[in-house]
């Protein structure tokens, strides 16, 4: 079986990415330091899949550590997805994010190039495009200034594997992604909620379960139909699949050096029109506040997929609505 690392493998996509691997036949071995995952994943990948893949607890800017793993197994592939990657976040602390972000990467590709593992796939993220001029964002969109730290971090992240690739000839797919939502269908697996979420999704759970007696809505006077901010949201099992047929095509088709892809629904959401869908399908009460627009948030972004669909035969099968389901279903499931 041909052994896959995923860095970040025991988080929200990181965990659905390696459930669709392991069903396909590959061997995975998980490198996370728990810094946004929890170890009881695992257990939920192994009543998925009846496998428990080999998990090391490390931080990949621990070069020496990630150099001894190596040593021990013979990767085919690495899809690299540690990183943090909360927008607001990196707007607060942004040389944590440049340390991890950026150290993380090139400690990756430094001891892939060591170990002559030449097949590469990178989380990547709608960020990098800044706020794009046009709608939808297709991939030869103009790359403009990220509004956040995170977003740089990914915009750096690809200029870094463009040049290593040209140096060492190896082959990578940068699949840049967009909202990840929704849970994997047995429910075993969806995004973690612990403490403070980031994200809009978490938080409409939370408030939906009466942790928070609102939601604050980041800005209504976007230049968009409600005035809140519009985004695209992919559904994780979807964007798993999109990992699966990228390595697919890095390990038995030839590729030129280095591909990129966007991988959203390639329709738009503003803030209002996801709470108001999840209270329609879950039938919950989601009460709101408007608040000031929040540092490093974009207007609009949406995608075109044409391109993964038509090179990577890739597209979104899963509806917004079911994934606003999972998402509820998977958090209600934990409370029984
Ligand atoms: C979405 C919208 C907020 C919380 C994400 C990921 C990032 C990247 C891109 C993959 C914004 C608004 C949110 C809240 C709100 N994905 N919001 N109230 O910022 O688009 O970034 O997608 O790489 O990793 O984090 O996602 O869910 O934080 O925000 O109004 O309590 O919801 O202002 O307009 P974002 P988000």
């Amino acid at each position: 079986m041909d052994k896959i690392l995923i860095t970040g493998g025991l988080g929200y996509i990181g965990s659905h990415i390696a459930v669709t691997l392991i069903s396909k036949g590959y061997e995975v071995i998980i490198v996370d330091d728990l810094s946004n995952a929890v170890d009881n994943v695992l257990e939920s990948i192994f009543k998925i899949t009846n496998k428990k893949p080999k998990w090391y607890l490390v931080d990949v800017k621990d070069s020496e550590k990630l150099k001894e793993i190596f040593t021990w197994h013979d990767f085919k592939a690495v899809i690299h997805l540690a990183a943090f990657k909360s927008v607001k976040e990196s707007v607060e602390f942004p040389l944590k994010y440049y340390k991890n972000n950026i150290v993380g990467l090139l400690n990756i590709l430094e001891v892939m190039e060591t170990f002559k593992v030449k097949n590469f796939i990178f989380s990547s993220s709608c960020t990098v495009y800044g706020q794009a001029d046009q709608m939808p964002i297709n991939e030869q969109t103009p790359l403009k200034t990220p509004l956040s730290p995170y977003g740089k971090t990914k915009q750096m992240g690809e200029m870094i594997i463009e040049d290593w690739i040209k140096a060492t000839g190896f082959k990578a797919i940068i699949l840049r992604y967009f909202n990840p939502i929704g849970a994997h269908p047995s429910l075993h697996l969806g995004e973690w909620i612990e403490g403070e979420p980031d994200n809009l999704l978490p938080y409409i759970i939370k408030t939906a379960l009466k942790h928070y007696d609102y939601i604050k809505v980041y800005g209504n006077d976007y230049p968009t139909k409600d005035g809140t901010a519009i985004r695209d949201y992919i559904d994780v099992n979807d964007l798993a699949e999109a990992h699966l047929l990228a390595l697919d095509r890095l390990l038995n088709h030839t590729i030129h050096q280095q591909e990129c892809f966007n991988i959203g629904s390639g329709y738009g959401y503003s803030v209002l029109e996801i709470i108001n869908s999840f209270e329609k399908i879950n039938n919950v009460k989601v009460p709101y506040k408007f608040f000031p627009k929040r540092v490093g948030d974009i207007a609009k972004a949406y995608a075109v997929f044409n391109k993964a669909h038509k090179v990577l035969k890739w597209e979104p099968k899963i509806t917004i609505e079911e994934s606003l389901r999972s998402a509820w279903d998977f958090h209600k499931q934990k409370l029984i």
